[in-house]
């Protein structure tokens, strides 16, 4: 275990990449996964009017994290419908399938699977809806992660899921960053192509992508919100430093670092707690 007085972080990117979510990113995630639904629901709530009329289809939720997304789905594919939610940290599955409300028998069957979406050997042009609410930015190769689904989907099958921007036009996640850039050693930005949140933030490329891997009417749509943190400046900072990926960078600070931190975070804490957030809505047909 570190000391509190380590000089330089434990070894890593700091990133998310598919070890670290099934790692400690994925426990953390795990830790927290109650507040998902609440702070996410505006990406998936576009997403399903995207998508329109769901009932008797096949869907796949990729990264389906604590499988609210996934439930949600069962529920407006309905009883003729099929879901499946894969993820590839085991821990935050175990919450989605332990979940009573998976077994509901008011929506589609659902598959609980432990795995990579991006090398899975799904069965071919099987589902109709491939969705997924910021699973997809994480895959070691996104251009082959792309054509397995594409495999995967059936001819005239859609595909649409939700990403955060470029690192510049995320301060949900920029504003603590910089703020702890004073305080803590943080790991080098990802490199380009590597799995990080902001990985398919270049429009332009993540189209070329999806493109070059058998997705035809690629488009993407450009979402806005209003997030709120918790109203009491310790709650909003204990936020931050259980949700933000560059904490991991220094996961086992304790004492004085943390105390560093957390002083950092409060001082960039906004004064009415919103954080005005982009994100992107990719669609395509296979
Ligand atoms: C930011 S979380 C989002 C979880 C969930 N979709 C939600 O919105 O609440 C990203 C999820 O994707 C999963 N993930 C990352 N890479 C994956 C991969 N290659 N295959 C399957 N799951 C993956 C992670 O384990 C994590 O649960």
């Amino acid at each position: 275990m570190p000391r509190d007085d380590d000089p330089e972080p434990r070894d890593r990117t700091g990133w998310q990449g598919l070890d670290e979510w099934r790692g400690d990113v994925g426990r953390r995630w795990a830790a927290a996964s109650g507040t998902a639904d609440a702070q996410f629901g505006w990406l998936s709530e576009a997403t399903y009017r995207r998508l329109g009329p769901l009932g008797g289809t096949r869907v796949l939720d990729v990264g389906c994290g604590n499988g609210g997304t996934t439930r949600a789905l069962a529920r407006l594919s309905g009883r003729a419908g099929s879901v499946t939610g894969i993820d590839a940290n085991a821990e935050v599955l175990a919450i989605a399938g332990g979940s009573a409300e998976a077994t509901s028998s008011n929506g589609a069957t659902i598959t609980w699977l432990h795995g990579d979406a991006q090398t899975q050997p799904w069965p071919a042009r099987h589902f109709d809806v491939v969705f997924s609410r910021l699973g997809t930015m994480f895959f070691e190769d996104a251009g082959a992660a792309f054509a397995n689904l594409h495999r995967a989907t059936r001819p005239g099958g859609r595909l649409a899921f939700t990403c955060w921007p470029a690192r510049e036009h995320c301060p949900v996640l920029l504003v603590p960053l910089r703020a702890l850039a004073g305080v803590v050693p943080l790991p080098p930005s990802a490199p380009a192509g590597s799995p990080n949140p902001f990985s398919l933030g270049d429009e332009a490329d993540t189209m070329a992508r999806l493109a070059a891997a058998g997705w035809r009417d690629v488009e993407v749509e450009h979402l806005h919100a209003t997030l709120a943190l918790p109203d009491a400046l310790d709650d909003a900072v204990a936020h931050w430093l259980a949700t933000i990926p560059v904490t991991l960078a220094v996961p086992h600070a304790e004492g004085s670092r943390r105390t560093a931190m957390a002083a950092a975070l409060a001082a960039v804490v906004p004064a009415d707690r919103r954080i005005d957030q982009r994100a992107l809505l990719f669609t395509a047909r296979a």
